[in-house]
């Protein structure tokens, strides 16, 4: 497996891999790599011939007051374990070969990011279709692969591959989650022993939030302010938002098949997020 930290680097050995005719696939994190990671890096390797996991903590997806200087760099462990699941290379590129001092051009997407996520963190999807923008260009695959953890993301990538006509087949990958249900997260070690344990509200209340709509409920407002009430009883959270959206992440009035219930909470300083989309199975 290499590691590759220059672009033209990696540019050369893509047009190599190229002239074999092996397709690429492409799944960008910002490391500290755990089973959800490995999962796509999985599912990359299976369906396409070289598989590219670039690892780039990106500065400018961070507001002025998140965690971009303490998040977790780890390049050494995550070296290991993409080996382990036979990724054919990394690439993980300095700020200043990615962002310089000097960038004017960044990627915006209208509508999509108006609500959750994005609603709460502005300027953060902004950064990030920017920076998989980058990506896309430097490493050109054929498919990318991106977690349903992050549905806000997987939707605005879908669309600004659709609307900047990159060829690109943008694969969705499943949740992957703790014993206990929690969604895995490179930000879950920020966790302590009792913030761990509250963690799962998140989980606990998709769950019962899930089996309401199944047993008929599809008023989103009797949702919402359940869940709210199950949150706010748990000493170390605060709630960021609940939102039942529909694929425009517009807020729904009536639940139906395919809506997403997302959630975002403080669990002591750091801040969770979790769905499910309505309709599909549940398996935590
Ligand atoms: P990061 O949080 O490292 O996530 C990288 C990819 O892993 C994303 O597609 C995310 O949805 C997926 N992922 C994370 N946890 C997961 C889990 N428990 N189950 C399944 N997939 C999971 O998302 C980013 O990085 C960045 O915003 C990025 C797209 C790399 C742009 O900087």
């Amino acid at each position: 497996m290499l590691v590759v930290h220059k672009i033209e680097e990696l540019r050369k050995i893509i047009k190599e891999q190229k002239k074999l005719s092996k397709t690429i696939g492409c799944v960008p994190t910002m490391g500290a790599l755990h089973q959800g990671h490995l999962k796509l890096i999985e599912k990359s390797k299976k369906e396409t011939d070289f598989t590219v996991v670039t690892i780039f903590v990106n500065p400018i997806q961070f507001g002025v007051n998140e965690d971009f200087s303490k998040y977790p760099r780890t390049l050494p462990n995550d070296t290991r374990l993409c080996k382990s699941v036979g990724a054919d290379l990394i690439f993980a590129p300095e700020v200043n070969d990615m962002i310089g001092n000097d960038l004017l051009t960044f990627v915006d997407i209208k509508e999509l990011q108006d609500n959750l996520c994005g609603a709460k963190r502005p300027g953060h999807f902004r950064g990030v279709c920017t920076i998989v923008a980058k990506f896309f260009n430097i490493v050109t695959p054929d498919m990318a692969f991106f977690g349903k953890k992050d549905i806000q993301q997987l939707f605005i990538i879908k669309k600004m591959t659709k609307d900047l006509n990159f060829d690109i087949e943008i694969i969705p990958c499943e949740i992957v989650r703790e014993k206990d249900g929690l969604a895995m997260s490179s930000r879950n070690v920020y966790l302590s022993a009792e913030e761990r344990l509250d963690s799962t509200i998140l989980n606990k209340s998709i769950k019962i939030g899930v089996d309401l709509i199944e047993k008929g409920e599809s008023n989103p407002q009797n949702i919402i302010s359940k869940l709210t009430e199950i949150i706010s009883s748990v000493k170390t959270s605060k709630l960021d938002y609940i939102k039942i959206v529909n694929s425009e992440m517009k807020d729904v009035s009536i639940i139906e098949k395919g809506n997403i219930l997302a959630l975002a909470v403080y669990i002591g300083k750091t801040r969770l997020i979790d769905n499910h989309i309505i309709g599909e199975k549940i398996c935590f």
